[in-house]
C-alpha cells in the first residue's frame, strides 16, 4: 500500500536517488533548478509517497517571486517540483495524489499562484495553464514554453509585459500579494 506523508529530514538521499532515477542525472541543467538554487523547499509543503519502508514519490513547492521587470514590482509565487514517482510505479495515480495533496496544502497556507515547468498534457488536470513565453523568462531563457501557472481566476491574469521569474529572496513561507490589475 502506498501513503502520502510529510517529508522529513532524513528523507534528503532517498528523494535524490528517486530524481535521479525519474529524471535522470542530466536534471540539475534544467531552467526550474537555477530557481532553487541556494533556495530551501518550504517544509510544510514537501510530501513523499512510502510503500512501506521505501520512498517512492515526491513533491516539493519553493518559494519564489514573478518580477516585473518595468516596474520592478515583484509577486509572490510558489515553484512546484520536481514531482517524480519510482519508474517501477508510475501510472497507478501516486503522483496525481501527491499533486492533490500538494495544491491543497499550498492553498491552504495562502499561495494562491503556483507556477511549474512541465508537461501541461499532465498538469491541466490539476489547474495548471501555460504562461505566455514571449511574457515571462525564466532563469537562462529556456523551457519557457513549458512554464505552467496555477491561480485562481479572482486574481489577475499572471503575464503583462516583461516579467521574470526569480527566486524569492527570502526563502521563508509568506502571505503572497494580491496582484493588482
Ligand atoms: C509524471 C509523473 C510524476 C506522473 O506520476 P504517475 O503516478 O506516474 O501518474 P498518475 O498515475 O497520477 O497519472 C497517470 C496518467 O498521467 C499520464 N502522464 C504521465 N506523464 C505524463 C506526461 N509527461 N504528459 C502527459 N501525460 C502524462 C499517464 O499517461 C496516465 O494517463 P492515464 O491516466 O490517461 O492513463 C511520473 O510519471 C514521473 O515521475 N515521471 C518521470 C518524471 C517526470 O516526468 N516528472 C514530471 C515532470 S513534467
Amino acid at each position: 500500500m502506498i501513503t502520502i506523508d510529510r517529508e522529513r529530514p532524513f528523507d534528503g538521499a532517498a528523494i535524490e536517488a528517486l530524481l535521479d532515477s525519474a529524471f535522470g542525472p542530466e536534471r540539475v541543467t534544467k531552467s526550474s533548478y537555477a530557481l532553487r538554487e541556494n533556495n530551501h523547499p518550504v517544509p510544510s509543503l514537501s510530501f513523499v509517497a512510502r510503500q512501506d519502508e521505501r520512498l517512492v514519490g515526491t513533491i516539493r513547492f519553493w518559494p519564489i517571486q514573478v518580477q516585473d521587470m518595468l516596474s520592478g514590482r515583484r509577486l509572490d509565487a510558489l515553484l512546484l517540483g520536481p514531482l517524480a514517482i519510482a519508474p517501477d510505479l508510475q501510472g497507478k495515480g501516486t503522483g496525481g495524489q501527491l499533486m492533490a495533496r500538494g495544491v491543497a496544502a499550498a492553498n491552504a497556507e495562502g499561495h494562491q499562484r503556483i507556477l511549474l515547468v512541465g508537461d501541461i498534457g499532465y498538469y491541466s488536470k490539476f489547474g495548471f495553464e501555460p504562461v505566455l513565453p514571449r511574457y515571462i523568462t525564466l532563469p537562462g531563457g529556456k523551457d519557457a514554453r513549458r512554464l505552467l501557472v496555477r491561480q485562481p481566476a479572482t486574481i489577475s491574469s499572471l503575464p503583462t509585459v516583461g516579467k521574470l521569474v526569480v527566486p524569492a529572496p527570502v526563502p521563508a513561507i509568506h502571505m503572497p500579494v494580491p496582484l493588482v490589475a
